[in-house]
């Protein structure tokens, strides 16, 4: 999805979607950084940005370096969002050589798929930190606490594609949760071309994430969001560097 099938992410996929989410974090970010000298514009490193759909709604308040594996993704959060700096990165390994306020990692942190990809990305947010930093990472599915639906479909209508989304868990032992999306692409001469797109996602218990990123060096702990109106597990996890 988010290399060849990345244009299609704004049919499935738009700002509006993440408004209360954006508000909540705001919530959440401004609270951990305890304010600043006014006017307060704090430096935020968002990785796996995607689309930038939800930094779209943090522009006006933040300086903003946008990172994300695809550079098609990039692209188009780039055009949402022309004030931020957008590079490449694999959150488990980028080194910017720079330190900022806060760094987030939303929904992408999904992709992260075993406790060494968690540690990675938790050691990379560390060394983007001054001690007193603030990491914030919203998980879509907390073993224990997300029902992950096994066998459940949902499908999607936009105005150039439908789309059905399959989520299920193949082996509650393991870590990992599969999402498997089915695109239905009108072509100008009147055929429909049929796109299959397989993801795996992580699952892990809540307290796997507050001690990994304990020893990846932050005070770790939740803040809770409303799930009803934003998706996702209800959970940001939430750092503070030490
Ligand atoms: C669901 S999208 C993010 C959507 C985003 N929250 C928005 O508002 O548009 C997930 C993104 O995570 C990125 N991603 C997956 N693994 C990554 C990694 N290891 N490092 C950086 N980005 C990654 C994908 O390329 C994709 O763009």
């Amino acid at each position: 999805m988010y290399r060849e099938f990345a244009h299609l992410w704004q049919q499935i996929s738009a700002p509006e979607d993440y408004t209360e989410e954006a508000a909540e974090l705001r919530e959440v970010m401004f609270d951990l950084l305890q304010g600043g000298p006014e006017p307060y514009r704090p430096k935020v490193l968002e990785m796996g940005v995607g689309g930038g759909n939800s930094l779209s709604h943090m522009t006006d308040f933040v300086d903003a370096v946008a990172a994300d594996l695809s550079p098609e993704m990039l692209e188009i959060s780039q055009r949402l969002n022309p004030s931020a700096e957008h590079v490449v990165g694999d959150m488990r390994t980028m080194r910017l050589d720079r330190t900022f306020d806060a760094v987030i990692v939303l929904d992408a942190i999904s992709y992260m798929l075993t406790v060494d990809d968690l540690h990675s990305t938790f050691e990379t947010a560390r060394a983007h930190l001054e001690p007193g930093g603030v990491f914030i990472a919203g998980p879509d599915w907390l073993d224990g606490i997300t029902p992950v639906p096994n066998l459940s479909c949902k499908l999607g209508k936009a105005d150039e594609l439908s789309y059905a989304e399959y989520v299920h868990d193949p082996h509650p032992a393991d870590s990992q949760v599969e999402l498997i999306f089915n695109f239905f692409i009108p072509q100008p001469d009147g055929s429909v071309s049929v796109e299959e797109d397989r993801h795996l996602h992580g699952i892990f218990p809540l307290e796997t994430w507050l001690l990994t990123l304990r020893e990846a060096g932050f005070e770790s702990g939740t803040r809770r969001y409303n799930a009803d109106v934003s998706g996702g597990s209800g959970y940001y996890i939430t750092g503070v560097a030490i």
